[in-house]
C-alpha cells in the first residue's frame, strides 16, 4: 500500500490522494465522494467547505512554496 500524499496546490488547494477519513473535529464523517481523492480549500472563501469549489481562481489566491521558475 502507497502512502496517502497531500499536495499544496501553488495558489490552490490541498490535493490528497490515498487512504483517508475525513472528519470534523468532533469526530463526524464528511462525505467525501470522490473516494480516494479530495481538493480541500486552504482560501477559505469555498462555499463547500471544506472540499475546494474553485473559488481560489476568483479571488486570486496567492501562495506559492516552490520555488519560482
Ligand atoms: S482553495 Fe479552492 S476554493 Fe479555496
Amino acid at each position: 500500500m502507497s502512502a496517502t500524499v497531500i499536495t499544496v496546490k501553488n495558489d490552490g488547494s490541498y490535493y490528497v490522494k490515498g487512504d483517508f477519513t475525513l472528519v470534523t473535529e468532533g469526530g463526524t464523517p464528511i462525505v467525501n465522494e470522490d473516494g480516494q481523492e479530495a481538493w480541500l480549500c486552504r482560501c477559505g472563501q469555498s462555499s463547500t467547505k471544506p472540499f475546494c469549489d474553485g473559488t481560489h481562481r476568483k479571488v486570486k489566491f496567492q501562495s506559492r512554496l516552490d520555488p519560482p521558475v
